[in-house]
C-alpha cells in the first residue's frame, strides 16, 4: 500500500544515508520542484542544508520576500537571499534579443550561485529538484526543445566544476507526486499550486529592452491581473497567466488629459505540460473589468489587450 507518507519516510532515510553528516547546498527558485526538494532535505538533515535564493531582479511583486520569508521564518531553513538585481539588470541593459537575454541570465545565475556557494563552509553536495520526466527527457531528447526550456535551471556540469556531489531526492517522482509530497511536508497548498514561472522571469515578459521603469509597471499590472483571476476563482483552472508589457506607447484619454503610456497584453492558457496550450476563454465581462482595474490602478499603462493565440503556433511566453 503506497502512500505519500510512507514515501516521505523512505526518501528521508535515503537522503540521510547518502549525505551522512556532510553539508548540502540548494538553489531555491521558489518553484515547486526546488521548494519541495528543499523542504524534504530540511526534514532529513536540518541545519546541514543551506539554500541560496538568487534574486535577479526579474521576479514578480513581493516574490523574493514571500519565498525567503516562508522558508526562513516559517520553516526555519537557512536561506541566503542573494540580491544581485543590480548585476543582472546592468548586464541586460540595451539587450533586446530573447536568446541573448536567456544566455546572460543563465551565465550570471551560475556565477552568482557559485560565488555564494563558495562562501558556505564545507559544502559537499548540491541538491537539485530533478523530476522523473526530466531524467527521461534529458536522455531521449538531448538538445531538443524540452531540454532548452529547462536550460536556465539546468546547472548541468556545475557539480563537477564545483567539486560537488549531486543529491536529487525527487528523481523518482512525477509532478503531481511532487505536489502531494509538498503538501505532506507542510508547504501551503496555495504555494504548491502556483503557476510555473520561467527561470529568466520577467525578462521574457518585457519584449525589447528591459528597463527598471518597465519592470515596475509590469509587476504592478501582473499583480492586479492575478488578483482578478483569484477573485473570480479561476486560478486553478489556468496553467499559466501573466502580463507582458509591450515595447510601445499608445495614446489615451484620462479625465481632461491625453496620456501616452505603455500597452500591455494579458496571457492565460490551459495546458497539460506546457508543450501545447489553448488560450483561456475568459468572459468579456472579466476582461473588461480587468482592463479597467489595470488602467486605473497602474500608472504607466493606458491600453490592455488579450492574447488569443494558442500554442502552436504561438508560444506561451512572448519571447
Ligand atoms: P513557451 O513560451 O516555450 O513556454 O511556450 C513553455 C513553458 O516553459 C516556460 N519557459 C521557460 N522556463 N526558462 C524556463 O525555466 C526559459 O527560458 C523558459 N522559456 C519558457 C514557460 O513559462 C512555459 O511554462
Amino acid at each position: 500500500d503506497w502512500t505519500m507518507g510512507a514515501y516521505r519516510e523512505q526518501a528521508i532515510a535515503a537522503i540521510k544515508e547518502q549525505v551522512g553528516d556532510a553539508h548540502v547546498i540548494c538553489a531555491l527558485s521558489g518553484g515547486v520542484d526546488s521548494s519541495v526538494a528543499a523542504a524534504l532535505l530540511h526534514e532529513a538533515i536540518g541545519d546541514q542544508l543551506t539554500c541560496v535564493f538568487v534574486d535577479h531582479g526579474l521576479l514578480r511583486l513581493n516574490e523574493a520576500e514571500e519565498v525567503v520569508g516562508m522558508f526562513r521564518d516559517h520553516m526555519n531553513l537557512k536561506v541566503i537571499h542573494a540580491d544581485e538585481s543590480e548585476l543582472f539588470l546592468g548586464e541586460l541593459e540595451g539587450v533586446s534579443d530573447p536568446e541573448t537575454k536567456r544566455k546572460i541570465i543563465g551565465r550570471l545565475f551560475i556565477d552568482v550561485f557559485q560565488k555564494y556557494a563558495n562562501g558556505i563552509e564545507g559544502a559537499e553536495y548540491l541538491a537539485q529538484g530533478t523530476l522523473y520526466p526530466d531524467v527521461i527527457e534529458s536522455v531521449s531528447f538531448s538538445g531538443g526543445p524540452s531540454v532548452t526550456i529547462k536550460s536556465h535551471h539546468n546547472v548541468g556540469g556545475l557539480p563537477e566544476k564545483m567539486g560537488l556531489k549531486l543529491v536529487e531526492p525527487l528523481r523518482e517522482l512525477f509532478k503531481d507526486e511532487v505536489r502531494a509530497l509538498g503538501v505532506e511536508l507542510g508547504l501551503p497548498k496555495s504555494f504548491i499550486g502556483r503557476h510555473p514561472f520561467p527561470g529568466p522571469g520577467l525578462a521574457i515578459r518585457c519584449p525589447g529592452e528591459i528597463t527598471r521603469e518597465k519592470l515596475e509597471i509590469l509587476r504592478k499590472a501582473d499583480a492586479v491581473y492575478i488578483d482578478q483571476i483569484r477573485r473570480h476563482g479561476l486560478y486553478d483552472d489556468i496553467w499559466q497567466a501573466f502580463v507582458a508589457i509591450l515595447p510601445v506607447r499608445t495614446v489615451g484619454v484620462m479625465g481632461d488629459g491625453r496620456t501616452y503610456d505603455y500597452a500591455c497584453a494579458l496571457r492565460a492558457v490551459t495546458s497539460v505540460d506546457g508543450m501545447t496550450a489553448d488560450y483561456y476563454p475568459f468572459t468579456h465581462e472579466f476582461l473588461g473589468e480587468t482592463a479597467t482595474r489595470i488602467i486605473n490602478e497602474v500608472q504607466g499603462i493606458n491600453r490592455v489587450t488579450y492574447d488569443i493565440t494558442s500554442k502552436p503556433p504561438g508560444t506561451i511566453e512572448w519571447e
